[in-house]
């Protein structure tokens, strides 16, 4: 436990819970997202925020208030669905009714939770409250009741969407609904690395810790959080080159981390991914093989060292996103991060020996925690990759010869969107397993399709496809075409996430 206070967010599929969650951590208090049919409160939880979600109340196996959530005697905040799941429960009625999207005006009572009497709000539902039960309103849009309140209990539930910066006096609001939970507010980065440091020295006692580093921001937050808490002699850092990494990756990853006074050991494994890879087309399976195969080299590794693996430790640098995505209680499965589903690495959780210090924190998060902890800005700053690297974007088969051309073609593209200054979030180009007719010279030709992927995102939890300038575009088309033997044809990714996940696999 990372805070003596925290929020529950209780998910009930809205697109905005990660928001609501991250403004509540913005405003010095954690919060925990939690499934609607997996409660877990304990005494540190002040307050409890019901989020939104597409379901309406009155379907046969509507997604649920569970009993919990009032009997735990702290104050809820019901959002959209979450308020109208609060109506049900105290009696009142929830109909299909007028729809409202996007702003709205909003006329409040006066009460704390309103910073003024009449406001814009975000508003996202078909469903109305129309009538309160044992509710009373206190605040009314052109369709009705956009706020209610319980007149003895600290029960509160708004129809539209605070945490939504649309939303005039949202901050404010949700300050208030803090307030009214008692809390203190004291959260922040710092404490947070306090808390983790702390941790990690309980966990790990005098015992070994093998921290894996990919070179990515949030692998080496985590084994600077290990060397923080540890002393030098606990820590062995150990980089794996899967031969699925970018161009000269691994040469920059030693370099780098050795730059800031961590000293890490390098093993080129390629030839055991690849093989492990070898005619795997399923994107859950070359998950799960390449997890396993980090398994394997590390416990060989602790073995050649001599560090007892039942006495040991393994660090990482799990995000809570990929908890999240990766099914975490009983959030749907969107894909296997593979630092998180592989049942070795089930193993080494279930036995408490995993040290995943940036579990709690969203990616942004995590590089404001590089920062503190005096990490350059360019290791920072870096684009997110993948654990499993090249395979989830080479479509269908890997081979060492594809591995080889996406390379190429991703220091190219990089290179072009770098040159322009382009500032997205995450850029990478995607290898698709077909074949298309062209015209190069006077010839034939019949080579590979490219993807381009380029988003902006926060979190990495929803993602725009970026509008990158057509000059680029075709700087890069023209260059990919030119110069790259194998290539014909390129295409751009127009797809945002939701729908599309940021990965092709
Ligand atoms: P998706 O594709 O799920 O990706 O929209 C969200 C972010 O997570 C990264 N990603 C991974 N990172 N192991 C990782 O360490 C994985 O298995 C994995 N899958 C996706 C992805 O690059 C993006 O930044």
């Amino acid at each position: 436990m990372t805070s003596t206070e925290r929020l529950v967010i209780v998910d009930y599929g809205s697109q905005y819970t990660q928001l609501i969650a991250r403004r509540v951590r913005e405003l010095g208090v954690y919060s925990d997202i939690q499934s609607w049919a997996a409660l877990s409160l304990d005494e540190t939880v002040k307050g409890i925020i019901l989020s939104g979600g597409p379901a309406s109340v009155y379907d046969t196996n509507a997604p649920a208030l569970d009993a919990r959530v009032l009997q735990h005697n702290v104050p809820v905040l019901g959002i959209c669905y979450g308020m109208q799941l609060l109506v049900q429960h105290f009696g009142g009625t929830v109909k299909p009714g007028r729809k409202e999207y996007g702003q709205q005006d909003i006329t409040a009572s006066t009460h704390p939770l309103f910073a003024q009497p009449l406001f814009t709000a975000w508003m996202s539902h078909g469903d109305s409250a129309v009538s309160l039960g044992n509710l009373v309103p206190i605040a009314s849009s052109a369709s009705g009741v956009a706020a209610v309140m319980h007149p003895t209990k600290p029960v509160y539930g708004v129809q539209f969407h605070p945490e939504v910066t649309h939303t005039a006096g949202g901050r404010e609001l949700l300050q208030s609904f803090l307030g009214i939970c008692n809390c203190k507010g004291t959260w922040s980065l710092d404490a947070y690395i306090q808390h983790v440091v702390r941790d990690i020295q309980q966990a790990v006692g005098m015992e070994q810790v093998m921290a894996l580093v990919s070179g990515g921001v949030d692998s080496t937050v985590s084994l600077m959080l290990c060397s923080k808490a540890l002393q030098p002699e606990q820590i062995y850092a150990l980089h794996v080159d899967t031969g699925l990494l970018r161009r000269d990756e691994s040469k920059l990853v030693v370099n780098v981390l050795s730059s800031v006074g961590i000293p890490v050991d390098a093993v080129d494994a390629s030839s055991l991914f690849y093989e492990a890879l070898r005619g795997v087309t399923q994107p859950e399976e070359k998950r799960k093989r390449i997890g396993d195969v980090f398994v394997d080299i590390a416990e060989k590794k602790m073995d050649e060292r001599g560090i007892h693996s039942r006495n040991s430790y393994l660090c990482q640098g799990t995000l809570y996103t990929d908890l999240i995505e990766s099914g975490k209680g009983h959030a749907a499965l969107i894909k296997s991060h593979h630092n998180v589903n592989s049942p070795r690495i089930k193993e080494w959780r279930d036995q408490g020996r995993l040290i995943e210090p940036n579990k709690d924190l969203f990616k942004d998060e995590v590089r404001a925690v590089g920062r503190l902890l005096g990490l350059p800005e360019a290791l920072v700053a870096r684009q997110p990759f993948p654990g499993p690297g090249l395979a989830i974007r080479i479509i269908g088969d890997v081979t060492p010869e594809k591995v080889s051309l996406l390379q190429k073609i991703d220091a190219l593209v990089v290179q072009e969107l770098d040159a322009a200054a382009v500032a997205y979030w995450q850029a990478f180009p995607v290898l698709l397993p077909v074949k298309t007719v062209g015209v190069k010279g006077d010839g034939h030709s019949y080579e590979h399709v490219v993807a381009i992927r380029v988003v902006d995102s926060i979190d990495g939890m929803t993602a725009d496809w970026m509008k990158v300038p057509y000059g680029v575009l075709q700087k890069i088309s023209s260059r990919m075409t030119n110069e790259i033997a194998g290539v014909n044809r390129v295409v751009y990714d127009i797809t945002s996430k939701p729908p599309a996940t940021i990965e092709w696999e």
